[in-house]
């Protein structure tokens, strides 16, 4: 069986910037609140004109450049997204067109914030068995669309952006393991009521602000905590690798004291943990694939690094994957 990797990232983020100082000005709420509880001090919100699919396609060619891909090489697009442009055409199947990837199958796949994931732990295997060979892999979210911009307990704590990354053979180190999950019984801590088949948009239900996110935050909170911890466990268990062994945590970013509750429970000093939530908030599926862009960027990605991606979102859902960074040397063409 042929091991699968990461041949480049790409990522889109829209330039606005809403700070806490914006936010003062919205809700009653106060930067001080806002640090304190989460570590979000700015998020970047798209243009009107701006869907997930635009950020989605950026990313897109981004990564196929840093993995000096041909875009008709590709032979399949997931994009895992909560925030799709319609409820169909899939948003994958508008990226591409958009990018004119005329050789590939497109899908999106809905896990929430994990849907990145997901969808890698999809490329990977499907990679290994040979079918595939470049599988564009692309986490997309413009929450700032559903966000109820008056409710205070939601609307700090969302962004918008997208990553990508193009997944293929790789001759040692890439992927290890991955663990998914799901609690489908949490299912209404974290959701989007109206606009599906149950409850279809109406007056009624825009009155009652049912079509945006509404939130247990506290029981949310408390189910990240324990998972986080507990996937990236077990995913470094199927790699037959230790907590000591982990060169860098890339964890979802929804909130600081969340991802220091994963670390703590790693046992991992802070330079172990990679962090943008600040700068960010939490941009859904788009999450992990931007901070693992800027975690290379920055030079925390070496060859040979061990890396444990992990995260949680709506479902609930929650997942991780270890891998070993490639270099452009160990791509097997
Ligand atoms: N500004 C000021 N005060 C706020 C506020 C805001 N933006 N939002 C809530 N509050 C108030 C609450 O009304 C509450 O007041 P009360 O004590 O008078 O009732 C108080 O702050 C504490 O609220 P609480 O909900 O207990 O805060 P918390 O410590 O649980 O933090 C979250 C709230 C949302 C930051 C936290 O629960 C969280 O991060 N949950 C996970 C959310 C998440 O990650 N979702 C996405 C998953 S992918």
């Amino acid at each position: 069986m042929v091991r699968a990797g990461i041949w480049g990232v790409g990522k889109a983020i829209p330039e606005k910037v809403l700070t806490n100082a914006d936010l003062e000005k919205m809700v009653d709420t106060s930067h001080e609140w806002i640090i304190e509880r989460t570590g979000i001090v700015e998020r970047r919100i798209a243009s009107p004109e701006q869907s997930s699919s635009d950020l989605a396609s950026a990313a897109a060619l981004d990564a196929l450049r840093a993995a000096e891909v041909d875009v008709g090489e590709l032979d399949m697009i997931i994009v895992a997204t909560a925030t799709p442009d319609m409820v169909f055409p899939a948003t994958a199947c508008l990226v591409q067109a958009e990018i004119g990837a005329k050789n590939a199958a497109a899908f999106d796949l809905l896990a929430g914030c994990t849907g990145f994931i997901y969808a890698l732990d999809l490329a990977v295997r499907a990679v290994e068995t040979g079918a595939y060979k470049r599988v564009l892999v692309i986490g997309a979210d413009v929450l700032s669309k559903i966000t109820n911009w008056r409710d205070r307990t939601t609307c700090v704590l969302f962004g918008d952006g997208a990553g990508a990354c193009v997944v293929a053979p790789v001759k040692r180190g890439g992927v290890i393991s991955t663990y998914l999950g799901a609690d489908g019984s949490g299912g209404d801590k974290l959701s989007v009521p109206a606009g599906g088949s149950r409850l279809p948009l109406s007056a009624e239900v825009l009155e009652q602000g049912l079509h945006y996110i509404h939130m247990v935050g506290k029981e949310v909170f408390k189910f990240a905590v324990r998972i986080m911890g507990e996937a990236s466990l077990e995913a470094l268990q199927r790699a037959g690798l230790q907590p000591e062994d982990v060169d860098l945590l890339i964890p979802h970013q929804a909130n600081i004291r969340i991802i220091d509750a994963a670390a703590k429970r790693l046992d991992l000093s802070p330079e172990k943990v990679f962090v943008n939530v600040d700068r960010y908030g939490n941009t859904g599926a788009a999450s992990i694939p931007i901070a693992v862009h800027e975690a290379l960027a920055q030079g925390g990605l070496l060859p040979g690094k061990r890396v444990v991606l992990v995260g949680f979102g709506a479902g609930l859902t929650y997942g991780a994957c270890v891998l070993e960074w490639n270099s452009r040397e160990d791509r097997l063409l």
